[in-house]
C-alpha cells in the first residue's frame, strides 16, 4: 500500500485520480496539510485551511464493474461514523447520501469519483474532509451550518483521529468488499439524522416530497411518498418546509 502526506496540494482526490491508472489493484491513501482547491459535491468547495482539518483520500479498486460500488459512499460514511464512536465522540448522525452531522451542523463531508471501467475492474477514489478546528476566519466562506471536532471534544490529537479514520476506513471498505452494504443497512438507518422526517429530494430534473424510511441493500433511500413507495438513487435532501 502507499501512504503519502503531502503539505499542500489542489486536492487529494485530483491528485490520486491523475495517478490511479499506475496503482491498479492497490490501495494509495493521501493526506494533505492544505488544499488549495478541496473540491466537495455538486461542483461545490470544500474550504481547506492549512494544519487545521483532516483531508484524506483513498483510492481502491473493485472488480466486478460499477454495480460492485453500490452503496460503498453510505459505508464510507458508517466508517466515519464508526471512527468518531471510537474517539470518544458520541451522537454523530448521517445524512442521505453522505454527510456526516454532529449537532445538527456538517461535520465532514465525502466525495466519491469513480475513474472508470476496464476489464470489468474499476477504481473509486474516496475523499473524506473532516473539520477538526475550523478558523472562524476561513469559515466565512462555508455555505452551510458546519461544526468541528474541536467544539465536541477538545484535546483530540489530529494525528489520533487521522490514523483512527484511516484504520476504520481500511476495515469497512474490507467488509464490503466481502459483504456489501446489505450488512450495514439496518446501522445506517439507525443513524439518518432523517429517519422518520418529512423532506425534499431535489435532482436536476425534478423535486420528490416524502417521509423517509430507510435505504435498501444497494444504498438507496426509500421514500414513502403519496404515490407508495418510491426509491431515490441520487439527489439532494432537504427539509421540507
Ligand atoms: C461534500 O460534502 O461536499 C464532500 C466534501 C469532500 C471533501 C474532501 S477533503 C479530501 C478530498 N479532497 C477533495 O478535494 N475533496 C475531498
Amino acid at each position: 500500500d502507499c501512504l503519502e502526506l503531502l503539505l499542500e496540494v489542489n486536492s487529494t482526490n485530483t491528485y490520486l485520480f491523475e495517478r490511479a491508472s499506475d496503482h491498479m489493484g492497490k490501495r494509495y491513501a493521501v493526506l494533505a496539510e492544505k488544499q488549495s482547491n478541496g473540491r466537495g459535491r455538486r461542483g461545490r468547495q470544500w474550504i481547506s485551511p492549512f494544519g487545521r482539518n483532516i483531508y484524506l483520500s483513498l483510492l481502491v479498486s473493485f472488480s466486478g464493474g460499477m454495480s460492485a460500488l453500490e452503496g460503498l459512499s453510505l459505508t464510507v460514511g458508517v466508517a466515519v461514523e464508526k471512527a468518531l464512536s471510537r474517539l470518544g465522540i458520541d451522537g454523530v448522525g448521517l445524512k442521505w447520501p453522505n454527510d456526516v452531522y454532529a449537532d445538527g451542523r456538517k461535520l465532514a463531508g465525502i466525495l466519491l469519483e469513480v475513474t472508470g471501467e476496464y476489464n470489468s475492474h474499476c477504481q473509486v477514489v474516496i475523499g473524506i474532509g473532516l473539520n477538526l478546528s475550523m478558523s472562524e476566519a476561513e469559515a466565512r466562506d462555508i455555505d452551510q451550518p458546519w461544526v468541528d471536532l474541536k467544539s465536541l471534544k477538545p484535546d483530540l490529537s489530529r494525528n489520533q483521529v487521522a490514523g483512527v479514520l484511516l484504520d476504520e476506513l481500511l476495515s469497512s471498505i474490507d467488509t464490503f468488499q466481502r459483504e456489501g452494504f446489505a450488512p450495514l443497512q439496518e446501522y445506517w438507518s439507525q443513524k439518518d439524522i432523517y429517519h422518520d422526517k418529512d423532506v425534499v429530494i431535489s435532482s436536476p430534473t425534478q423535486q420528490i416530497s416524502g417521509t423517509v424510511k430507510g435505504v435498501n441493500r444497494k444504498g438507496e433511500l426509500m421514500l414513502r411518498t403519496e404515490r407508495g413507495m418510491e426509491i431515490i438513487s441520487a439527489g439532494e435532501l432537504s427539509v421540507r418546509p
